[in-house]
């Protein structure tokens, strides 16, 4: 394919979202709208992005450090054209320029890439036909059904305004006669700005082709003005997110009650109940069933494994066939082999807990190695830290540890050790027996209970 530079346009104040955060950093999805603008771009493999950034002060750039792109200032924003102005000087002659904006987040590759095949030259809009195309600029054309310009609404006779056709803003020009064109712009219009929309009848007048190309789907150049609209663009996007999975054939107990905030890859035969909220990159292994209201993110889940309601998992692998919660918490750092049972209240972190072992009430269990077939009793906590550091724990396989031991780390039970309950272990456990600190157990004779008032 050809050379590609892209602009994209975050420079607008974003009035109309009542919030010291500039508009493009807002989240849809989890993610700043303009962080879907840049990844979509990345996807491209441009030779050049540029942000034109202006309300909020270094916060866009700040935020979106992590991308490849470069931040252009503009300062006053004197319109769409003066926008694309500020980023010339970064542009190469020899690439066609693709103008995005920061406000419309779900445009598609795929929308793009069409708009790059519909011709190697001449100037590419994207236009679609609205019910209501109320505040768009329209698409002029003549007799023919060419392209003659594009006026905007506050131009617009009323005659122009009954026209259907309106211009997403998203075009595509070759570089070389974008900076002749934008060079000719003139402010003389109702609202006293450089329109980038002014360039169409600079092409035309000098006999040079404009397509256009439509998106697939509205929702692609929908743009976010106000908290109205991005909840309605989330809820649009969540629909369709959800309507993919189920055509994979994953079974949703209501596709409007799931939310993907990031990537969810699903295999074959995968439930996910009510009210559970994916985030960053999940990947859930053929079988895996996800109980009502639980929030996973950035896991992998094997096959077989089921997820009880109300657990969070957060930077955990799960192996195959594993039962976990309801009400487990899983902290990043953990990796569970397979048929491990997580039971309720149990919070583990940075462990690794091998195969068929079990915690199933009460516990925490924090930067430990768990061998296989290890039975953790209900309350047992590794006491990891010490006020300044954190110290391992080591169970070895087939230990059972009591209920309500403590494990003060570092410290390791090993292969085949038993822990009597209520135990506080602060020295290792030698294998194959009993190891138990407990008080004496003893009863007072002739002891009462306190009574009230009695001195
Ligand atoms: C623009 C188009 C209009 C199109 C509509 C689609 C022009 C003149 N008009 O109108 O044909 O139908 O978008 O939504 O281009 N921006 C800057 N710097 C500026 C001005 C704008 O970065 O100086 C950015 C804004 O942040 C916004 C985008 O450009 O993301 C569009 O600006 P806006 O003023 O909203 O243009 P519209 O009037 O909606
Ligand atoms: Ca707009």
């Amino acid at each position: 394919m050809d050379l590609l530079n892209i602009v994209v346009l975050a420079a607008g104040k974003g009035k109309r979202m009542h919030s010291d955060l500039p508009k493009v950093l807002h989240p849809l999805a989890g993610r700043p709208l303009l962080q879907h603008v840049l990844e979509c771009a990345a996807a491209l493999g441009p030779q050049q992005v540029c942000v034109v950034y202006g309300h909020g002060g270094e916060a866009v750039p700040q935020a979106m450090r992590e991308h490849a792109a470069k931040f252009v200032l503009q300062e006053p924003q004197l319109g769409t054209g003066h926008a694309v102005q500020q980023a010339l000087p970064h542009l190469a002659d020899d690439s066609r320029t693709l103008v995005l904006y920061g406000d419309v987040p779900l445009i598609q590759r795929s929308t793009l890439h069409q708009m790059r095949q519909a011709a190697a030259d001449g100037l590419v809009l994207l236009t679609i036909r609205l019910d209501n195309p109320t505040g768009y600029g329209r698409i002029l054309r003549d007799v023919q059904g060419d392209v003659l310009g594009i006026v905007e609404e506050k131009d617009a006779t009323a005659e122009q305004r009954e026209i259907g056709e309106v211009n997403t803003g998203i075009l595509l020009a070759p570089t070389k006669l974008l900076r002749q064109w934008l060079a000719k712009l003139r402010n003389n219009n109702v609202q006293g700005e450089y329109y980038l929309t002014d360039i169409v009848s600079m092409a035309v007048a000098q006999g040079i082709a404009v397509h256009t190309v439509q998106p697939a789907h509205e929702w692609e150049i929908l743009g976010i003005n106000s908290k109205v609209q991005l909840a309605a663009l989330e809820r649009t996007w969540q629909r369709e997110q959800a309507q993919h999975l189920l055509e994979q054939g994953v079974t949703l107990a209501d596709p409007a009650r799931l939310e993907v905030r990031g990537a969810l890859a699903c295999g074959r035969d995968v439930t996910i109940d009510v009210g559970c909220v994916f985030e960053g990159e999940v990947h859930l292994g053929d079988g895996v069933r996800v109980g009502a209201y639980s929030v996973i993110r950035d896991a992998r889940i094997a096959s077989g494994t089921h997820i009880e309601p109300y657990s969070h998992i957060v930077q955990t692998e799960i192996g195959a066939d594993c039962r976990i919660g309801p009400y487990a918490r899983l902290r990043p750092g953990s990796k569970l082999g397979d048929g491990v049972h997580i039971g309720n209240f149990v919070e583990v972190k940075n462990s690794d807990i091998a195969a068929h072992s079990k915690a199933n009430h009460l516990s925490y269990i924090g930067d430990s190695s768990v061998g296989s077939r290890v039975n953790v009793g209900a309350g047992t906590i590794t006491c990891n830290y010490d006020g300044a550091n954190k110290h391992r724990t080591i169970i070895e396989d087939d230990v059972f540890i009591g209920s309500d031991t403590q494990l003060v780390a570092p410290v390791t039970v090993r292969r085949g050790a038993t822990i009597g309950a209520g135990s506080t272990i602060t020295r290792d456990a030698p294998e194959n027996t009993l190891t138990l600190s407990r008080a004496k157990q003893a009863t007072v004779p002739g002891w009462q209970r306190p009574v009230k008032g009695k001195l």
